[in-house]
């Protein structure tokens, strides 16, 4: 990159480095960001396809979550990388609508670009598409059905309508009940309003059985078989002492030599040793505690003699779920054996491990505090489990969305063609090239529902025509029954979705979109390997198509 004074160049940036701008910069900018809507427009929808993600070291993944699909695809292009915040924005703000959002991005950049050509500059298309989203908004707002927080009806078809488009679609009506029901018995009520905690509920995935034998716990579950085949394997009215530390005989930071000349020696040394694991465990059954849960291991010495006293002991237990426990039990965490006291054990009225499978899983049930509720998720195959543990997380994401702010809309496409409508009016009341703007983004929000209907292989022109016509009539929750292949009224098929999430969809693309058409120069520092382009490839390779000599 350099300037000019006279005949003599100035080089401002390092020898290697690389600068495209005006058109050419939008131009690739965007064609990177569309690339990505593109990758994931056919996973949309009940009838969307999965997409199988290998990644470097050869693991497999199945998906169809657009968060996910874009998480694991290797990205370098700056204006493609922002398309993958986009899903990771939508995903973290309400967890559900992720590839929505991705396309919807896609489809906005798609119109400012015909707009670019037309001659309309970026700064307008920002202000307007800002504008329209704003009203966008508004309208969204205008549609929402009020519901009851706490009404498991509309919850659980929330649930069952994001599950709709994932491979577990098939179990949906069980597992939008467990979300419901676990989300309603961690939600706690401040005011007026719920809120919820996520963390609060603990989902555990198991090979074996089938999908139909999940189950919500009410209490928790660890993923740990209890440590000593002499322990007892069920304990009721269990007192349990929380162990952060070790319960082994710590090892110095240096090197120690001892000397023993004679076999008593090491006689008296293995009594003295044995003497101090005997005191660990004379100390905790002291405190009354007869189940013992610790973070770190045990010593085997240790393991024995709580066998012998009855003990149930657990090892090695994730500190997220040391907290959970805490929580569940009301016990707290103890660093320090000398410190523990009565006090400090938590009370479950069943402590007890069970075999799943080929493993055991220790089952902590009837907990002191009743909103602690676990997720068992079974299901024959490894990477089965794993998409059905991303379905489960969108389900509650989105039954929490609605507790905590009771609005939903019907989706199928019918909210953004309702927006699309309100846009289409919205647009006539404003002056010249703005109107263009707001008109484009309008005509945006409809490629929701004819991606919905083109991965259904319904014919995209009927279907726009029809839809359109539709919503004029008034009809404002006519929207794409995929299964029928036919416009239908959404509520009859009970398709709901939180009005958060349609919401964020909008935010998220539009955020990305107007950061993305600002952007008219692309400085790139040297690099000693040239950039990988997006998938799809993109003309003139590397940022921005910069000419060969940068
Ligand atoms: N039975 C149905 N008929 C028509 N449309 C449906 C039906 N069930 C769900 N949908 C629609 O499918 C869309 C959601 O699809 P999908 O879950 O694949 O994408 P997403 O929610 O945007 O992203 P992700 O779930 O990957 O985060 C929504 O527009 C929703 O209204
Ligand atoms: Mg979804």
């Amino acid at each position: 990159m350099s300037g000019q004074t006279g005949n003599i160049p100035i080089l401002v940036m390092r020898e290697g480095s690389g600068r495209s701008g005006g058109k050419d910069a939008q131009r690739n900018n965007i064609m990177a960001a569309r690339t990505i809507a593109e990758a994931v427009k056919s996973s949309l929808g009940p009838k969307g396809m999965d997409k199988m993600l290998v990644d470097s070291s050869g693991d497999v993944i199945i998906t169809s979550d657009g968060r996910t699909i874009l998480d694991k695809m290797d990205i370098e292009h700056p204006a493609a990388k922002m398309m993958v915040e986009v899903a990771k924005t939508q995903d973290a703000e309400v967890g559900d609508g992720t590839t929505t959002a991705v396309i919807l991005a896609g489809e906005l950049l798609g119109k400012a670009e015909e707009l670019i050509n037309k001659g309309v500059h970026p700064t307008v298309i920002v202000e307007g598409y800002n504008k329209a989203a704003d009203r966008a908004l508004e309208t969204l707002e205008n549609i929402a059905i009020r519901v009851k927080p706490s009404g498991k009806e509309f919850l659980k078809k929330v649930a069952a309508t994001s599950m709709a488009s994932k491979l577990v679609s098939e179990n949906k009506e069980q597992l939008a009940q467990i979300a419901v029901e676990a989300v309603l018995s961690v939600a706690r009520k401040v005011g007026e309003d719920y809120l919820v905690d996520l963390d609060d509920i603990m989902v555990e995935k198991k090979p074996g059985e089938s999908m139909s034998e999940t189950k919500l716990i009410e209490g928790l579950v660890l993923d740990k078989e209890v440590v000593h085949s002499g322990m007892p394997k069920r304990v009721e009215k269990a007192k349990i002492a929380l162990l952060v530390s070790a319960l082994e005989i710590k090892k110095t930071e240096f090197d120690t030599k001892i000397n023993i000349e004679r076999p008593e020696q090491m006689d008296s040394f293995l009594r003295e040793e044995e003497g101090m694991l005997k005191a660990m465990v004379e100390k905790l059954v002291a405190s009354g505690a007869n189940v013992v849960i610790c973070q770190k291991g045990i010593d085997d010495m240790v393991q024995h003699f709580l066998a012998r006293k009855g003990v149930l002991a657990v090892q090695r237990v994730k500190e997220s779920d040391m907290k959970k426990l805490a929580m569940a039990t009301s016990g707290k965490p103890v660093t320090n054996l000398e410190g523990l006291s009565k006090s400090d054990l938590g009370f479950a009225e069943l402590v007890e491990e069970r075999k799943m499978g080929d493993d055991k899983m220790t089952f902590i049930e009837g907990c002191k505090n009743p909103r602690s509720v676990s997720i068992l998720i079974r299901g024959s195959d490894k990477r089965f489990l794993e998409e059905a543990e991303r379905s489960v997380h969108d389900a509650l994401c989105v039954v929490r969305d609605v507790v905590q702010a009771p609005k939903i809309v019907a989706g199928g496409g019918a909210p953004e063609m309702e927006v699309a409508r309100a846009l289409r009016a919205y647009a006539e009341t404003l002056p010249g090239r703005e109107q263009l703007a707001v008109r484009s983004f309008g005509e945006a929000m409809e490629i929701v529902p004819l991606t919905l209907g083109e991965n259904a292989g319904l014919d995209p022109v009927d279907l726009l025509l029809e839809l359109r016509t539709r919503h004029e009539k008034g009809e404002k929750w006519a929207g794409v029954d995929v299964f029928e292949g036919k416009i239908k009224d959404m509520r009859e098929l009970g398709v709901y979705e939180p009005l958060a999430v349609k919401k964020q969809t909008i935010k998220s693309a539009t955020e990305a979109t107007t950061m993305i058409l600002r952007v008219d120069d692309v400085i790139a520092s040297g690099r000693t390997k040239a950039p990988r382009m997006p998938p799809g490839g993109m003309p003139g390779g590397g940022y921005g198509g910069m000419p060969p000599e940068y």
